[in-house]
């Protein structure tokens, strides 16, 4: 696109609709808690539907302003601007971190309380050398990672003795009982099997998340800080074979990489997985029919050491895509972009809502549907933007690691035990599937087959 062809100015939204966007938008994703979640808010904006109206929003100002980028009127000296439009979406996600950088202004303040090195809110030669890390340790090209067949061991292992437990507590499941299995995991994974019974640690990165989501309004926790970085060195040090921090020690560093600034946000990431672990597993139980055939798939876990189970991961993935765990994703402009209608100015936060796209039922059949074949056409097929790992060159170098685990979680689950919704009213296949479901009062009873 050149200056020439750029007719016009940008729309902009007035300032009671831009105050409308922040107190349906933001307000609450900023009070659910943008790093760690506040379950009680969850819960309640479950209860109140908070998700559909920020959806209805956006849709209400696309009918108005069209295709946009929309620029809004926020307080203070920030330019903010809402993308609308599916065809920006793919080119602002193509287009990062130049001229659309990740490390966006408010991503920044967040995650400076603990990982202020970490490749996402990095830019320039830094952040290209700490994604080439990321990449490299995820090895996030590969469909199986390298250490797969132990990170399916470790996932089988701990969900047998999650049933175990459950069994011991009445057949009954519920999330807190859930997210402790998980946790084991996600330590075993990325630091080795010495880290399974940390928890301390998860609670130290707990607490300095959980001043991250006041972001700059938060002082900072300096010492506890310190003390992870510490923490976690002594682990990478130790490089446990089977582990992530084995293979930080396999790839080569130099002093811009930081890898004690990279682990915690796979510590953390992996929390988001858990909570689309526990939905996919509500989700199931109120779909006898898709349930059936991911049963049927997950007989192939004792088949083979790292079975594909595409089902259960497009079961996972519809999870995320109903209740995508980064709702808001977020870039900056680095320079003046231009738009078919207009100039954008340096600087500018671009928020792309996924919601927004994932349940836009004007152009999705499915929007509100549990449809795990969306996921399971040819990958390209379409450019609809589902973006629950976010897209293009930032995308999630995790991903496939994360569909991994949780789908063989889910399949050695699935596999010997039925999961009952309690009440089965909970989620029920007959209603469109709700804005948001509130994975920390998920309650399932375990029936045998
Ligand atoms: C269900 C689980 C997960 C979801 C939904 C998810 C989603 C995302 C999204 C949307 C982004 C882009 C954020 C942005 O652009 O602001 C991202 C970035 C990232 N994720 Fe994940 N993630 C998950 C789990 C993981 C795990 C388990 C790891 C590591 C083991 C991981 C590693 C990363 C890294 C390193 C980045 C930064 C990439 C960059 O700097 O370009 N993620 N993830």
């Amino acid at each position: 696109m050149t200056r020439d062809s750029v007719q016009g100015t940008l729309p902009k939204a007035s300032v009671a609709e831009s105050l409308a966007v922040l107190n349906d938008v933001f307000v609450p994703n900023v009070a659910k808690g943008v790093l760690i979640r506040r379950p009680k808010v969850v819960g309640m904006a479950e209860r109140l539907g908070l998700d559909r109206r920020a959806v209805h929003r956006l849709q209400q100002l696309n009918e108005k302003y069209g295709s946009g980028p929309l620029m809004l009127q926020v307080p203070g000296e920030k330019t903010m601007a809402l993308v609308l439009d599916p065809a920006h979406v793919n080119r602002i996600l193509e287009q990062s971190p130049e001229p659309f950088a990740t490390a966006e202004q408010a991503k920044r303040s967040a995650l400076e309380h603990f990982e202020p090195d970490m490749a996402l809110v990095s830019h320039g030669s830094e952040r290209a050398e700490r994604r080439r890390f990321n990449e490299a340790v995820l090895q996030s090209e590969c469909p199986v990672h390298g250490l797969g067949e132990r990170f399916v061991k470790v996932a089988k292992e701990e969900a047998d003795e999650l049933l175990h437990t459950t069994r011991q507590r009445g057949d009954s499941l519920d999330w807190d009982t859930f997210f402790e299995t998980w946790s084991r995991v996600v330590r075993r994974v990325v630091l080795g099997d010495t880290a399974r019974d940390d928890h301390a640690l998860t609670e130290t990165l707990g607490k300095l998340r959980a001043a991250g989501n006041w972001g700059f309004m938060h002082p900072g926790r300096h010492h506890l800080r310190d003390a992870l970085h510490e923490r976690l060195c002594i682990y990478l040090k130790r490089a446990e074979p089977g582990s992530l921090a084995a293979e930080v020690a396999r790839v080569p560093t130099n002093d811009i990489t930081q890898p004690e600034h990279q682990v915690p946000q796979w510590l953390f990431a992996f929390d988001p997985a858990g909570m689309a672990t526990f939905r996919t597993l509500a989700l199931l139980a109120a779909h006898p029919e898709h349930a059936r055939r991911a049963r049927e798939e997950a007989a192939n876990l004792e088949q083979h050491p790292t079975p594909e189970l595409p089902y259960l991961r497009a079961c996972v993935l519809e999870s995320l895509r109903l209740w995508p765990t980064t709702p808001m994703v977020l870039r900056q402009s680095t320079e003046t972009t231009l738009w078919e209608n207009g100039a954008m100015p340096s600087d500018t936060s671009l928020l792309i809502l996924a919601p927004y796209f994932h349940r836009d039922d004007r152009h999705l059949a499915s929007a509100n549907r549990f449809d795990p074949d969306l996921w399971l056409q040819p990958e390209g097929t379409g450019t609809w933007p589902l973006i629950p790992f976010s897209g293009g060159t930032g995308i999630c170098p995790g991903r496939r690691l994360v569909l991994l685990v949780t789908s063989t979680v889910l399949a050695r689950l699935l596999s010997h035990r039925e999961f009952r919704l309690d009440p089965p009213s909970r989620l029920l296949s007959s209603k469109p599937m709700p804005p948001l479901l509130n994975n920390y009062d998920l309650k399932f009873t375990l029936g045998g087959y």
